[in-house]
């Protein structure tokens, strides 16, 4: 979580500071600071809450914004200590000279304290981040040389992180280290960047080095150094960067959510491009590089995600079971770590993750690594982390996703579980279902023209979305392969407008929740053609019975059935299973018109961030 920023150059570092934070909101959002070096000094900045208050207290230091062209910046979402100034990086130490933004969770962070206090460190903040600024400070002390002191503290400090540190005595600098979170170096003319992620600075550079992790890097104006932990100078490996500026303008939409619903059609499009070319022939997956003899061995799946990742892959699991005929277990991946798992090198992983840098994912996934189980990554990132864990990197190539709450990255995770899914049926040759499969490929061909028969024409949904909007509680049900996207639905509205929303099982309606009802609890049921309509009816009924306010977003729905609910909501047919794909859209922008319609801040709602990169 966090963004950090770092310029050195020749221009005013504050506006590109400025400029690359604001690309990097999605990863926090609730205070930010910079530090301005120059030949004789250091300045920081901070404010509490959005990116806008830093902007304008920058407006009154012209000053100083001018003659620093060398800086570092961040963007928190705080993990130690509420979002405050003084919480706020960058954080320095007693002297001031050393100053330090940081990424990540230092563990060790409070013996750290304990021994720094005793050698006379003063703390003004709870921060994890201000022991490290400290710690790095004391190792110059010693060393008198930013480099020594880095490579030495980092030595002592347990946990992630990223570093972007700066020095008064070493005015034309800054180094940098990281450990199981991401940081590259963009490198420019007589400039050079550093970034938490590509979006800050792709406008600048599009040639860049990662930085591994272990690794400390020394960034000059004309030069960049990498060591490794020893101190020892490594080769800098330069990789071009995959992202076009463009890709992050609202490109006229209110709210970058709205832009991302309205992509899907064309998202699904670049996904299946080359992969699916007919009904009658077989899907194309050249990344996944499992033999058909390996694919015939696979004994098991555990698909390991978070969030709507995790949502993803529940859906994944009905598919996978009824036509790839393997057993698949899905699990969050916080909880598939820190647990005794079993997986051997029959266990195909799958590891979902929009970002590719989702702490809990990354830690799953290297443990199952260990398993020697074949690893196969849905990403929208292939330069993340993830991917490069990956023997199988599945790019789901759906463009920047800006909007915190994740929209289009769905869609594309869900295209791709499809797409791997009907592989595995060919590869290994299966019978049962055959026709099924051919209608699936038929339906995901037609599946960007039901998209945007829907996005195009909302006005249904808006005037629900504005009846609805007032209520405080949400029950989202459904069955079957739909039930997944129940849950996502109902996260969707709970993430961006904070309504208590909550998806169920519908045949679980009974065992609890409906103690709940009454008629200021809509229920919202996914009511599709297939073997549960009936079912998913009989629990919308039980939901009447105690005077729920009922909604149903239904592909078919029997005349006789109309008058048990109060509003209806009209998608496309198609089979069960191609259903997800369709009913999500209309319960994203279901969520989204109800937080635009209460004014919430849709793209960033509080407390939450796109990239979690911490456990
Ligand atoms: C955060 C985001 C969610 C996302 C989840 C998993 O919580 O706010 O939108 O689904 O992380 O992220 P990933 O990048 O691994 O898909």
């Amino acid at each position: 979580m966090c963004g950090i920023i770092g310029y050195v150059g020749d221009r005013s570092a504050a506006e590109i500071l400025i400029s690359g934070l604001s690309h990097l909101e999605y990863r926090g959002y609730d205070s930010s600071g910079v530090a301005l070096m120059n030949d004789k000094e250091v300045n920081i900045y901070k404010a509490p809450g959005k990116l806008i208050n830093l902007i304008e207290i920058l407006k009154t230091k012209q000053n100083i914004c001018a003659k620093s062209k060398i800086g570092i910046g961040h963007i928190r979402w705080a993990t130690h200590g509420l979002p405050t100034t003084q919480n706020a990086h960058p954080h320095t130490c007693n002297c001031k000279n050393l100053t330090l933004v940081h990424n990540g969770i230092i563990e060790n962070y409070q013996e750290l304290k304990k021994e720094l206090e005793q050698l006379g460190a003063r703390f003004s903040s709870q921060t994890d981040t201000e022991v490290a600024a400290h710690l790095i400070a004391y190792e110059y002390g010693k060393t008198k040389n930013l480099l020594k002191a880095m490579l030495n503290a980092t030595k002592k400090i347990k946990g992630a992180f990223a570093f972007c540190a700066i020095h008064k005595n070493e005015p034309d600098k800054i180094v940098v280290a990281k450990r199981n979170a991401p940081l590259i170096i963009g490198i420019g003319q007589e400039e050079n960047f550093i970034a938490s992620d590509i979006p800050a600075i792709i406008e600048y550079t599009k040639k860049a080095i990662y930085l591994s992790d272990y690794q400390v890097g020394v960034i000059k104006k004309d030069s960049i150094e990498i060591y490794n932990d020893n101190g020892t100078l490594v080769p800098n490996k330069i990789e071009y960067l995959p992202f076009e500026a463009v890709a992050i303008s609202k490109m006229g939409y209110k709210h970058f959510m709205l832009k991302e619903i309205h992509e899907q059609g064309d998202v699904v499009r670049n996904i299946l491009a080359g992969k699916l070319l007919s009904p009658e022939k077989n899907v194309v997956l050249d990344e996944f590089k499992l033999t058909k003899k390996e694919i015939n061995n696979i004994k098991r799946i555990q698909i390991i995600a978070c969030g709507t990742s995790y949502h993803a892959g529940l859906v994944g699991k009905y598919i996978l079971e009824k036509f790839a005929k393997i057993p698949v277990d899905v699990e969050a991946s916080s909880e598939y770590i820190y647990r005794d798992t079993i997986a051997d090198k029959n266990t195909l992983a799958i590891g979902i993750s929009q970002s590719g840098e989702t702490a809990d994912t990354i830690t799953a996934i290297k443990q199952i690594k260990e398993q020697e189980s074949h690893v196969a990554i849905i990403t929208n990132r292939v330069d993340s982390t993830l991917a490069r864990l990956s023997d199988s990197l599945l790019p789901v190539n759906a463009g920047i996703e800006v909007s915190v709450a994740a929209t289009k990255s769905y869609i594309a995770q869900l295209i791709s579980l499809y797409l791997l899914t009907i592989y595995l049926f060919e590869q290994k040759g299966l019978e049962q279902y055959k026709e099924e499969i051919r209608t699936l490929k038929q339906e995901l061909m037609e599946l960007p023209s039901k998209i945007e028969a829907i996005v195009e024409n909302t006005t249904n949904i808006q005037e629900i979305a504005k009846k609805y909007s007032c209520y405080k509680d949400f029950i989202f049900i459904a069955r079957g392969i739909n039930y997944p996207n129940a849950l996502e639905g109902a996260l969707k509205l709970k993430e961006i407008s904070y309504i208590n929303a909550t998806g169920y099982s519908a045949g679980e309606l009974k065992h609890g929740p409906i103690a709940m009802l009454d008629n200021n609890m809509p229920v919202l049921a996914l009511l599709n053609t297939g073997v549960v309509y009936d079912k998913v009816l009989s629990n919308c009924e039980e939901a009447k019975a105690r005077q729920a306010k009922l909604i149903a977003v239904t592909n078919y729905i029997e005349p006789k059935d109309v008058p048990l609910f109060d509003d209806i909501i009209n998608v496309p047919l198609g089979s069960e299973t191609i259903g997800p794909a369709i009913n999500i859209v209309v319960l994203q922008l279901l969520a989204y018109y109800i937080a635009e319609y209460l004014g919430k801040d849709v793209d960033q709602p509080r407390n939450l961030a796109k990239s979690v990169t911490v456990e």
